[in-house]
């Protein structure tokens, strides 16, 4: 289905009923990631998932993809489908948009389920990285998905999961160049929302790859401490879902 916000085509589905979840994915990645899921999901709930700007088949909104412009376009799927509160799933920077949905409307935020997410602001030399990414990303879109898409499963999972790595490659491939230098900028430019986490007192969760690559293992055990919310800790590189689907599936029905 279709969304026009700010005059820019988003890609959403809907499915199921009852209470609503909003299911969020990660850089370089689509609504596509959360099809087998969002199945299990909807035998209870109203399930919407969305393509964020500049990824899928959704358009790109400007030259920076802000967490907070992303979760206004979440926001202006909640209208279009006349929904007034759901919970969140947000993988990586999808639980980046989570949070500053969470910010802007706290009255519409029923949980948050951040799924090898973070609520802290990129460092110092993280930022650094972003803009090489950038720079990559002028120069050779290609090498740098590839890398990218690769770089994000644990090193003793990438053979195993080699065919969906080779899709999520083959995916990214088509998404708009300007859209992915749009999510790195929105991403290295987002602010702290560590507080926004700790003072949220709805049900929350941080589930955690213990080999994750990109937010590593005791980043999330001081952030959860931090956050006062309950970590769950997953057999898995960065992208959990796919590297250890039954044990996500057991703790959405668990924590449910
Ligand atoms: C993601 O998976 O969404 C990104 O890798 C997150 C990030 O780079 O911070």
């Amino acid at each position: 289905m279709k969304l026009i916000f700010n005059e820019t085509s988003i890609f959403y589905t809907r499915k199921g009923s009852g209470p609503a979840l909003v299911l969020l994915h990660g850089f370089l990645e689509s609504a596509t990631m959360w099809e087998r899921l969002s199945m299990t999901l909807a035998q209870k709930n109203t399930v919407l998932t969305i393509d964020l700007p500049g990824h899928g088949q959704s358009e790109c909104l400007d030259e920076t993809h802000t967490m907070e412009i992303m979760a206004e376009t979440v926001n202006a799927l909640l209208q279009k489908e006349k929904i007034g509160t759901a919970g969140f799933i947000g993988h990586s920077m999808g639980g980046y948009v989570a949070l500053a949905f969470a910010e802007l409307f706290p009255e519409k935020t029923d949980s948050l389920i951040l799924l090898n997410s973070s609520p802290a602001e990129d460092s110092p030399e993280r930022k650094q990285n972003r803009d090489r990414a950038i720079e990559l990303m002028l120069v050779n879109p290609k090498g740098f998905i590839q890398m990218a898409i690769s770089n994000l499963f644990a090193e003793t999972s990438r053979k195993q999961f080699a065919s969906e790595i080779a899709a999520l490659k083959k995916e990214a491939l088509s998404f708009p160049v300007h859209g992915i230098i749009a999510g790195i900028r929105g991403m290295r430019d987002r602010k702290d929302r560590t507080s926004v986490l700790k003072h949220f007192k709805k049900r929350k969760y941080m589930i955690c790859g213990t080999k994750d690559p990109i937010i590593p293992l005791e980043v999330s055990e001081i952030l959860s401490k931090h956050c006062e919310t309950p970590l769950i800790k997953v057999e898995s590189g960065h992208m959990t879902l796919t590297e250890n689907y039954e044990e996500v599936v057991k703790i959405m029905l668990f924590i449910d």
